[in-house]
């Protein structure tokens, strides 16, 4: 890890310079923070597991066809990532009535939402990551018109694929975040998707038991924070039972 330099550091990822010009590598911590920083803490394993897991959904939209800044995993905690520039909004994608949606209209949790509902936020620490329009991101010029129809379109089938790929499994998709980047290539320039893609950025509920098996297990100190992560990966089928050669994909739940 110190052989390389240091890039960034965020609350559950470092960044590090990459191999070659145009690569980043991408370390998964296991530390936790929640409430804007207010609670922090340690899920141990966390960074190992989101990896995997960040890895294995980053792969299959790769494969689809929705571009994204994934390249390989490298190691246990580290993957190989496309630099790209950030777009300083998370797109926020609701299925069901959870979390901040849920305090700020007064809808209970766990009401299944009429459609699709997307969100913008800001990212910024000092501000708490407030809430903004189409308005907002293409007057400050964080996004273009152009950017927000890519990413719109690019959100909504990452929903498509992800709600499937749970429901396969036996977990009902609540709600992710996204983030998308802006990777050059030459004098182009698209939008893919960035960050990571885990159960510390969506609410991820058993089908059956409504059982959390996401941060909010952290944020609401539900306890089994780890093990919450670790059957996702289970049911992904990355998590190795017998070693790392007994991958086997996900278990399709009838
Ligand atoms: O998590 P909280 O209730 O504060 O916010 P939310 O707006 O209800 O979060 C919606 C979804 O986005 C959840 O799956 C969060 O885990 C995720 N999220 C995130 O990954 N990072 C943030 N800074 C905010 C939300």
């Amino acid at each position: 890890m110190s052989r390389r330099n240091k890039v960034y550091e965020g609350k559950a990822k470092v960044l590090f310079e990459g191999p070659e010009p145009g690569t980043l590598v991408q370390y998964f911590k296991d530390d936790a923070t929640a409430h804007n920083n207010k609670k922090r803490g340690i899920i141990t394993g966390k960074g190992v597991l989101n990896n995997r897991i960040s890895e294995y959904i980053m792969t299959r939209l790769n494969e689809i066809g929705i571009p994204t800044h994934f390249v390989r995993r490298l190691n246990m905690r580290e993957q190989l990532i496309k630099e790209v520039e950030i777009i300083p909004i998370e797109v926020i994608v609701r299925a069901v009535a959870a979390g901040s949606l849920s305090k700020r209209l007064g809808i209970p949790e766990g009401t299944p939402l009429p459609r699709s509902i997307v969100e913008y936020c800001y990212k910024s620490d000092e501000l708490d990551d407030p809430l903004v329009s189409e308005e907002h991101i293409t007057a400050f010029g964080w996004a273009t018109t152009q950017d927000l129809d890519d990413i719109l379109s690019l959100a909504l089938r990452v929903n498509d694929f992800l709600s499937g790929l749970f429901f396969g499994i036996g977990i009902r998709l609540v709600d992710f975040k996204l983030e998308f980047g802006r990777l050059y290539v030459g004098e182009e320039s698209r939008i893919v998707v960035a960050d990571e893609i885990s159960p510390d950025s969506a609410r991820l509920w058993d089908m059956v038991t409504g059982e959390k098996m996401d941060k909010d297990r952290f944020r609401r100190d539900l306890g089994k924070v780890e093990e919450g992560y670790q059957e996702v990966a289970r049911r992904l089928g990355i998590l190795p039972e017998s070693g790392p050669r007994d991958l086997k994909g996900p278990k399709v739940m009838q």
